[in-house]
């Protein structure tokens, strides 16, 4: 049973034939720029939902856990995403406030990951975030908290068939 279902997962296709170049040289010196830029070619590759990414967050002793959630904007206080600060991630942001988001999408073969400290945005921004959610009611939750994460460091990351695989990294810079 086991060994058949390994033989499963080890044969399964990783990336597709076609994948996109990426020539790091030619690549625009604001990381964000870039993320918007793979953001609409995902979009224009058929990736359905290219915002949703895994969010990795650690508890007070280090210990992690990571889920999906969707990245809501990226403007000069870092990468938004909301949740509830009730919230497994909520009350592990509180006691640590230090993420990771990772992308992938898996039409291009491509990845994206940041990781830094995370802030709390206003409560008016993130009242706004939570009216303006899909299939809102007009309720209020208070809980809902919309915050930033501020990219110490930013991993653009391009499958290639030949295994040379393409990593272009930022440091810690300008995200507007
Ligand atoms: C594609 C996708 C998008 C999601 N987006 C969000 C989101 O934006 N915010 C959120 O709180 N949970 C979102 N969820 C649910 C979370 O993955 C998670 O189950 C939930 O927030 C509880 O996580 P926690 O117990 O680790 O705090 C999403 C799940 C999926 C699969």
């Amino acid at each position: 049973m086991s060994e058949t279902f390994r033989q499963l997962l080890r044969a399964l296709p990783d990336f597709p034939e076609l994948l996109p170049g990426f020539d790091p040289a030619a690549a625009p010196a604001d990381p964000a720029e870039l993320f918007r830029q793979w953001l609409r070619e995902a979009l224009a590759a058929g990736v359905t939902q290219p915002n949703a990414c895994s969010l990795a967050t650690a508890d007070g002793l280090g210990r992690p856990s990571s889920r999906m959630l969707i990245l809501k904007d990226i403007d000069a206080d870092g990468w938004h995403f909301a949740t509830s600060r009730a919230s497994r991630k909520g009350r592990e942001l509180s006691a640590n406030p230090q993420a990771a988001l990772n992308f992938y999408w898996q039409q291009q073969g491509r990845q994206v990951r940041a990781a830094g400290g995370v802030i709390e945005l206003s409560a008016a921004a993130s009242a706004s975030d939570w009216h303006t959610r899909p299939g809102a009611d007009g309720s209020d939750n208070p809980d809902w908290q919309l915050y930033a994460l501020q990219p110490r460091e930013i991993e653009f990351w391009q499958a290639r068939h030949d295994r040379r695989h393409v990593r272009h990294r930022y440091g810690q810079q300008s995200f507007s």
